[in-house]
C-alpha cells in the first residue's frame, strides 16, 4: 500500500483511462503517453467504436494504442479491478467522450467496463472528466452533461486554448490533454501556463 511520511494510506498515482468512439482518438492516446511520463499507473479501456476511429484519424495500429497503458481491460469484463469502488483510483478519464458513453454513464445503466467504471467513480465520489466531442450540441445533449455536472462529473470538451499560441495540432492537443490532467491534480509538463498578458496590452490594461 502507497503510504505518505506519517505512514498514512494514500491513494496509488493510478487513473482510468476510457476512450470512446468520438473523434479525436489521438486525445485517448496522448493521455496515456502523458501517464507514462508522469510515472502514473493507466488503466485502459477502449470501445469498439474508438478501434474505428483509430484506424480512420491515425496510423496506430490497436496494440500500438493499448501498449501505452499499464494494464488493458476487455470492454465486457465487468469483474475487473475497476468495476469495484475498493480499487483505489484517482479517478477516471474518458478521452475522448462519445455522445452515447456520455449518455450510458448519465443513466446508469451500464453495459460495458468502461460506462461501469465510469459510474464507480462517480459513486465514490472521485474525479470523472469527460472530454466530450460533438458539435453542435442539441438540447438532449445539454441537458445530459448538465445533469452529469450535477451528479460530479466535470465535463471538458477538448476545445483549442489558442492563448497558448500552439505552433502545431500536436501542441494543441497536448495542450488540451494537460489541462484535463490537472484536474486530477496531475501537473504534465507539456502544458503552457498562463502568465498574465504579455507586450502592449500588459501596459494598457
Ligand atoms: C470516424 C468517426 C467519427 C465519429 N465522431 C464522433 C464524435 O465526434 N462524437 C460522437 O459522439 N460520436 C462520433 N462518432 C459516432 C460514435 O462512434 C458512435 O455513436 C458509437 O456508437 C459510439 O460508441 P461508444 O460510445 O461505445 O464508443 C464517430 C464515428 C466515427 C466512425
Amino acid at each position: 500500500m502507497d503510504q505518505d511520511v506519517n505512514g498514512a494510506a494514500q491513494t496509488p498515482r493510478r487513473l482510468v483511462v476510457g476512450i470512446s468512439g468520438a473523434s479525436g482518438v489521438v486525445y485517448g492516446a496522448r493521455v496515456l503517453d502523458a501517464l507514462n511520463e508522469m510515472g502514473v499507473e493507466s488503466h485502459l479501456v477502449v470501445t469498439r467504436a474508438a478501434l474505428l476511429t483509430l484506424s480512420q484519424e491515425t496510423d496506430l495500429t490497436p496494440d500500438d494504442l493499448t501498449s501505452k497503458a499499464t494494464v488493458v481491460h476487455r470492454l465486457n469484463d465487468v469483474g475487473a479491478s475497476i468495476a469495484s469502488g475498493s480499487f483505489r483510483t484517482l479517478g477516471m478519464i474518458v478521452a475522448p467522450c462519445s455522445v452515447r458513453t456520455m449518455s450510458e454513464i448519465a443513466t446508469g445503466v451500464t453495459s460495458t467496463l468502461l460506462t461501469r467504471a465510469a459510474d464507480v467513480v462517480l459513486k465514490e465520489r472521485r474525479p470523472l472528466v469527460l472530454m466530450v466531442r460533438e458539435t453542435p450540441f442539441h438540447l438532449g445533449h445539454l441537458r445530459t452533461m448538465t445533469a452529469l455536472t450535477e451528479m460530479g462529473a466535470i465535463i471538458a470538451p477538448p476545445l483549442p486554448a489558442l492563448y497558448a499560441r500552439p505552433a502545431s495540432i500536436a501542441e494543441m492537443i497536448d495542450q488540451s490533454v494537460g489541462r484535463a490532467l490537472d484536474l486530477f491534480g496531475l501537473e504534465w509538463a507539456a502544458v503552457r501556463r498562463w502568465d498574465g498578458l504579455k507586450g502592449p496590452a500588459a501596459e494598457e490594461a
